[in-house]
């Protein structure tokens, strides 16, 4: 039972246009590290998200209208009340996500960041001037809004892949239409709780969730809805995608990921076990940007691999809420499985477990903290994103040799490298075919930067000075007949 100072925040209906409604039905939402229930939510499908795009086209009207200023301050307010309540939300996130609690406080403040983030740049949405083709001309551009965004966000982030979205949205003058994952709805329903609370008007902020392909379908097919921003698999992204083609929207895809982390022989080999431990097991191993691949160099794979091991039988697994717990549960007993059979795969193939490799007594959709050496760049679980607390390491000769395999798949999200030789650092970081690369550096991701794949991994940048033109329109204004 989750034991909130501010109970307000654990709410179970969707919100639209300023109401909070039931949907046809109810369903479930569980605590993936017990398996007990937390909330019974409303279950809405495409009636309930037709009425949303109706709401937000409706605030759209308004907040369009008002100052980047005035947008800003809204957002500021936000920001603060998300801080006051960093604790209740960190539960409730832990509570259906089940991340350990430093983890959950932790994302409640990096999602709060991006909100500051873009109040700030709300009021530098800049146009241009630009030289006139002749004297009586002098073209502008201004930035406007989009319109009506549908925001579709996944379940290892529940709260800061929400704000990541919602900000930018907002802050050009957007009004959105959220649907979270099904398993984690109830920290997207608190954010919006508190953006009620600060006076966020009606209809800017709607969000739903229940029959997911029914609400999908809705958002993509409409015709008032004129973005998409996702994040989650290439599969459900490519499908998006394709409904989106019918109405020309615009799309955001943050998608799967297949990190190389590639360790020289020349690298700090303990920042860089360092590294390696916070880029793969971050939230058990379930972000995109995770380390699914560690590429070491042959004259310290030995020691990197002792060094690590050690390192990853250290880690304490077990339910987020218990003291000093790094690894939590996947977030449901099916996703194991999925990952199980990535491990037996390559097992079969010759790799070795070195750590781990089974199930951990904690509960049902909980894996010991793996290690597997001797993998190779054939095998599924260097191809495929494992979404789980499993390292895989692959020892390399040369330069040339790593950077071919590192490319070799159709995801180019992150990747990272370890080397002190800055020409190296320099060529190698040229030479990934990603949108990000972390030299010396496990964890990258902050809200001044922006984040972003190419390839199957998706287009279009969250965060920096970038993000907002995802969400903003350019417009061309020619004025002429001016007195030459
Ligand atoms: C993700 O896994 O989708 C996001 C990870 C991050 O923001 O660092």
């Amino acid at each position: 039972m989750l034991n909130l100072a501010n109970a307000d925040l654990l709410k179970s209906q969707a919100l639209i246009g300023g109401k909070w409604i039931g949907g046809a039905g109810q369903f479930p939402v569980t605590d993936p590290s017990t398996g007990q229930m937390i909330a019974s939510v409303a279950e809405c499908g495409a009636a309930e998200a037709e009425q949303a795009v109706l709401a937000a086209q409706e605030a759209f009207v308004s907040w369009r209208k008002t100052t980047a200023k005035e947008r800003s301050a809204h957002l500021r307010a936000w920001h603060a009340e998300i801080l006051a309540n960093q604790e209740d939300l960190a539960q409730i996130l832990t509570a259906e996500q089940g991340k350990p609690l430093a983890e959950a406080r932790g994302e409640i403040a990096y999602g709060a960041s991006y909100i500051e983030w873009f109040a700030e740049e709300a009021k530098r949405t800049y146009g241009e001037t630009i030289p006139g083709p002749s004297a009586d001309k002098r073209p502008i551009t201004i930035r406007q809004p989009v319109g009506v965004v549908a925001c579709i966000t996944p379940w290892n982030f529940p709260n800061a892949m929400l704000a990541r979205k919602i900000a930018p949205a907002l802050a050009a003058g957007c009004t959105v239409i959220c649907k979270p994952a099904n398993e984690t709805p109830l920290s997207a329903f608190a954010l919006a709780a508190l953006a009620e609370k600060v006076g966020i008007p009606a209809g800017v902020i709607n969000i739903l969730c229940g029959k997911t392909d029914e609400i999908g379908l809705a958002l993509t097919r409409s015709n008032i809805v004129r973005k998409l921003s996702f994040t989650g698999s290439t599969a459900v992204g490519k499908l998006l995608s394709a409904q989106c083609a019918e109405t020309l929207k615009r799309t955001s895809m943050e998608l799967g990921g297949n990190a190389p982390f590639i360790v020289f022989d020349d690298a700090d080999l303990d920042e860089a076990v360092k590294g390696a431990i916070i880029c793969k097991f971050r939230n058990a191993g379930q972000t995109c940007v995770c380390a699914n691949r560690i590429y070491v160099q042959e004259h310290v794979y030995n020691s990197f691999v002792a060094k690590f091991s050690k390192a990853v039988e250290r880690l304490k697994t077990g339910d987020g809420r218990s003291a000093n717990v790094e690894i939590g549960p996947l977030i449901h007993a099916r996703a194991l499985q999925g990952v199980l059979s990535l491990i037996s795969d390559a097992v079969s193939h010759g790799a070795e477990v070195k750590i781990g490799g089974e199930l951990h007594s904690a509960g049902e959709a909980f894996l010991s903290p793996t290690v597997l050496t001797n993998v190779t760049n054939e095998m599924r679980i260097t191809q495929q994103e494992i979404f789980g607390p499993v390292a895989t390491v692959v020892k390399f000769s040369l330069e040339e040799e790593v950077v071919s395999m590192a490319n070799d798949t159709e995801y180019g999200l992150a990747s990272y490298i370890y080397t002190r030789d800055i020409g190296r650092a320099w060529r190698v970081s040229e030479a990934l075919e990603y949108g990000m690369v972390g030299v010396n550096e496990g964890i990258i991701s902050n809200e001044m930067a922006p984040f972003g794949g190419i390839k199957h991994s998706g287009h279009g940048r969250e965060g920096s000075a970038h993000g907002l033109d995802d969400y903003t329109e350019i417009k061309y204004i020619c004025f002429g007949g001016l007195d030459k």
